[in-house]
């Protein structure tokens, strides 16, 4: 066995929010705490249900779990109206995009970027080759047009997108994304709706209640960000229900934990919650857009979901919005390390309105300083 030093994996990771130590660390600030802004998770908190019986579960960690995450199945057959097995439940979203593009081990794989890392990473980690189908800053990262998707379609095994996509909210018409599934039947069509439930009118937009879903489809989706639980782990991939057995065959048992499964049954309960969290992403959306837009030398695009993308341009350096925010107590996700998104374009997640202002504050200001 070959010893591997612990900072070289490190580096293979791809770095993703949630790490305020290790820009501090990287632009030499002493580790202070920040409020964390480079993670989209729902503001509110986890899911009351969640959180009220946790105390009442510690037991629990004494029993196996069922075999396949049942109870997590029957959450989403109940939430989304589905097909009996049309959800294989995981532990996160992205442990289901590794097991599928690892089941489904395609030669080429389009992916509409700039978009998560991990479809990439996941597809390479099976020698899949990748193609990006880049979106553009000019047209406001719109989504590409039918043709493009379908030529991308026609030149790999596979497609891969966002829905909407992180980090530049891109959303699709989903007619169009059933059509081209459709159409193409003998290629994959690999939808992530991680942030789905944030987009207003989302029943009416995601491909979740289109019941049965084509054989070649499958969408990913989270439980972590919409009910605040990223520590629990905790999603599914949604598909026409023979693609689901397949991918089910191929699964390693007990795919989530007995807490996890616990908390799913919560979820049916939340209708209070989620009416809030609703209600507060697209009321801080509409108030925060004029401000920033006044904001000048710094740029920002149409938000669809909690998150929002700017793009810094008072110098040539992001590191120097990075470095002020830190300094008064704020981190938000530098987005440099995605394709397309190297010049200075930076995410922060919708938090509360104390919270938000105070960045508001603080970009504005930090934006002023530079102005020569
Ligand atoms: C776009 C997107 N999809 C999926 C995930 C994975 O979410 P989880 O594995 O927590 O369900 C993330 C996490 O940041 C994400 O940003």
């Amino acid at each position: 066995m070959t010893g591997r030093p612990a900072a070289s994996l490190e580096k293979e990771i791809h770095l993703h929010g949630g790490d305020p130590a290790h820009t501090q660390r990287r632009l030499g600030l002493e580790p202070h705490p920040v409020v964390d802004f480079s993670v989209n998770i729902n503001p509110l908190g986890p899911a009351p249900g969640v959180l009220q019986g946790w105390p009442d579960w510690s037991r629990d960690i004494e029993s196996y779990p069922t075999v396949t995450g049942k109870p997590v199945a029957q959450f989403y057959q109940q939430y989304w109206g589905l097909e009996p097995n049309a959800a294989l439940p995981g532990n996160g979203s992205v442990a289901l995009m590794y097991h599928v593009l690892g089941t489904l081990r395609l030669r080429k794989l389009a992916i509409v970027t700039p978009s998560f890392h991990d479809y990439t990473r996941a597809a390479h980690a099976v020698e899949t080759r990748t193609i990006s189908l880049p979106l553009s800053a000019e047209v406001q990262f719109a989504p590409p047009s039918p043709a493009r998707l379908a030529a991308a379609l026609e030149d790999a095994d596979g497609l891969m997108l966002g829905h909407p996509n992180n980090p530049t909210g891109t959303l699709y018409e989903r007619a169009m994304l059933l059509e081209l599934a459709q159409r193409h039947a003998d290629k994959w069509v690999l939808v992530d709706e991680a942030f789905i439930q944030f987009v207003e009118d989302y029943r009416a937009k995601t491909l979740l209640t289109a019941q049965p879903l084509p054989a070649n489809l499958l969408v990913f989706h989270s439980l972590t960000k919409y009910y605040a639980l990223p520590g629990l782990r905790l999603g599914a991939v949604i598909g026409h229900p023979e693609t689901i057995d397949m991918l089910r065959r191929q699964q390693e048992p007990w795919p989530v934990s007995r807490i996890a499964e616990r908390a799913a049954q919560t979820l049916l309960e939340a209708q209070a919650y989620e009416a809030e969290t609703q209600r507060w992403i697209a009321s801080e959306r509409q108030r925060l857009m004029p401000h920033l837009r006044r904001i000048a030398r710094l740029r920002f695009f149409r938000p669809t979901a909690n998150f929002i993308l700017g793009q810094w341009c008072a110098t040539r350096d992001l590191d120097d919005l990075l470095r002020g925010l830190l300094r008064g107590g704020l981190h938000v996700r530098d987005c440099r390390n995605f394709a397309g998104l190297e010049r200075n374009y930076f995410r922060f997640a919708l938090r509360s309105k104390t919270e938000n202002d105070r960045l508001l504050a603080a970009m504005r200001k930090l934006a002023g300083t530079y102005h020569v």
